[in-house]
């Protein structure tokens, strides 16, 4: 197969959702669906295995929400579908953003009793701010649930996009009797069980047709006046507006019924672009380019407790991959050839020995590789829009055992290029300072310190709530800024001097002080 041909049966895409809206589920379905698995149930059975084996993993579990996103590639028609999970929680948004930037798709589960929900409005702004192409899924028809237009409309409310029904529900609850597919013309009957795959449901042609009406008389005369308003009302399918992140196909269904799944799957292969272009400092690059690509956007240290390894996760963007193969880090310029790239085979962990542009490869280091690291042929490259954003809390962190300074050092280094959480090493010196977006960080961060690295840290409050990292193209001004405010100056993971102030008159008396110097509430790379 031509380098072509890879790139355009390549589908990349992140589920997004609020906690509980069956992400899970649906996640499993699509595998199942895929044939990447033979049977329901293991992908929960896998998480409940990494909550047996791993402690952190127990705060995912007190709360009941997905903490770690991981990636799944699978075979779906002609297609190789590469699934990438995030976190639902918002205290783990930045790490949902970075996984946001590695996808060309998304798509949303949406709770049909519960509607939009804040989670799911953070994540799709993530999606619109890059122009993401959305489709949505209407999850647990099963359940009595909102009436679909009410549904619809809040989507298109509180969304700010047209939606596009591909499928329209008959019922809901114990009355739900399937979805009426409103492009082929036909009704697709529902029946309730885990165990059915494709090609043994039952399909009724025509709105008209009488056996609808007779079988389902109250679920079909609302139904019906509903998909008469909805072919009216409604926009039709728009395939430059859903590309441009403007309009979603919505799809209603009940994931943990198989129902509603494949055409979910068919869309995604259907309707979801291929790998596109991505722009770096230099240039734009085309992912049909000969030479090998990639930037990392997700490193993850102890993935398997038992290993005790780190694996840089990086979006193939150009060319093609082969196992061995020499690659430039572009920041510093070493090489690497790591032979154990992993890939991401229906839930396993495989050995990798070909990848194209879309595809997610899993490179085991120690420290070499740096989130927003870009990895070329030879060619110096630098990615962009991979960012990091100034934290809104601080803790200080301190271990109570001295000795153990060592290990928290350490620790915290490895989490803090991990993106879990921002380190700042005060210029001063003293207690380290940790930066998050959300409150959950540093429960996870100490929660890991201490099951990872046996360091028993404690936070400390710190009187610091604002940081921004600060830059200057006179290397001297930006030298004497520091040194004036020794006391407030603060390096990140990756060296890059921070401003940090209490109250925000601080960082407005520095800014009118110094003018030359650039304050920057985001960094996108070392
Ligand atoms: P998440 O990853 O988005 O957090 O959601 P997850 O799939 O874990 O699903 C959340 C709950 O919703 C689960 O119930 C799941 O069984 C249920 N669910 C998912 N899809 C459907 C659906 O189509 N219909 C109905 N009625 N329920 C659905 P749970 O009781 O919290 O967990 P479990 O005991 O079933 O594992």
């Amino acid at each position: 197969m031509s380098l072509e041909q890879e790139v355009a049966r390549r589908r990349t895409f992140a589920i997004i959702s609020h906690p509980d809206a069956g992400k899970t589920t649906l996640t499993e379905k699509l595998l199942l669906f895929a044939g990447a698995i033979q049977i329901a149930g293991s992908v929960k059975a896998r998480k409940a295995a990494r909550h047996a084996t791993s402690d952190w993993m127990e705060i995912e579990k007190q709360r009941g929400i997905s903490v770690a996103s991981s990636v799944m590639q699978m075979e779906y028609r002609d297609c190789v579908v590469n699934l990438l999970d995030t976190p639902g929680h918002k205290d783990f948004s930045e790490d949902t953003y970075r996984v946001l930037t590695a996808v060309d798709a998304a798509l949303m589960v949406i709770d049909a009793a519960n509607g939009v929900e804040a989670q799911t409005l953070r994540l799709l702004e993530v999606c619109r701010a890059r122009n993401t192409p959305i489709i949505t899924f209407i999850n647990k028809m099963d359940r009595e649930v909102r009436a679909p237009l009410d549904l619809i409309d809040e989507l298109e409310r509180t969304l700010g996009m047209d939606v596009a029904p591909f499928t329209w529900p008959l019922g809901m609850g114990k009355d739900f009797a399937g979805v009426y597919e409103l492009r082929e013309d036909r009704m697709r009957v529902f029946r309730a069980g885990e165990d059915r795959i494709s090609g043994d449901e039952e399909v009724l042609q025509g709105l008209d047709n009488p056996e609808i009406a007779g079988r389902y008389p109250m679920q079909f005369e609302t139904a019906h006046a509903e998909i008469d308003l909805v072919r009216d009302a409604a926009p039709p399918f728009d395939e430059a507006e859903f590309l441009a992140g403007r309009q979603t196909p919505v799809f209603f269904g009940s994931a943990i019924n198989n129902f509603g799944v494949k055409e979910v799957l068919d869309a995604l292969v259907d309707l979801a672009p291929p790998p596109g272009g991505r722009p770096a400092i230099q240039r734009r690059v085309e992912p049909t380019e000969p030479k090998f690509s990639g930037v990392v956007f997700k490193i993850q240290a102890n993935m398997d407790p038992s290993h005790r390894d780190r694996v840089a996760f990086l979006r193939v963007c150009s060319g093609h991959f082969e196992r061995g193969m020499r690659m430039k880090v572009s920041r510093n310029g070493k090489d690497i050839r790591p032979n154990n790239v992993v890939t991401f085979l229906s839930q396993r962990r495989e050995l990798l020995e070909e990848a194209y542009a879309g595809d997610i490869i899993g490179i085991p280091n120690h420290g070499t590789l740096q989130l927003g690291d870009t990895l070329t042929e030879g060619e110096t490259l630098q990615f962009t829009g991979l960012p990091f954003f100034a934290p809104e809390l601080f803790q200080g962190v301190e271990v109570r055992d001295p000795l153990k300074t060592k290990q928290l050092r350490a620790g915290l280094e490895q989490l803090g290029e991990e993106g879990a959480i921002q380190v700042f090493r005060p210029l001063a010196g003293g207690t380290l300072l940790l930066g998050a977006v959300g409150q959950l960080q540093f429960e996870v961060v100490i929660h890991r310190l201490k099951t990872e690295y046996g360091c028993d840290a404690r936070l400390e409050g710190t009187r610091y709530t604002m940081a921004r990292w600060v830059t200057c193209d006179d290397e001297r001004e930006l030298k004497r800024f520091i040194d004036a405010n020794a006391h407030r100056i603060a390096y990140d993971a990756v060296n890059a001097p921070a401003f940090l102030a209490t109250m925000r008159a601080e960082l407005k008396v520095a800014e009118e002080k110094w003018e030359k110097i650039k304050f920057h509430a985001m960094r996108e790379h070392a």
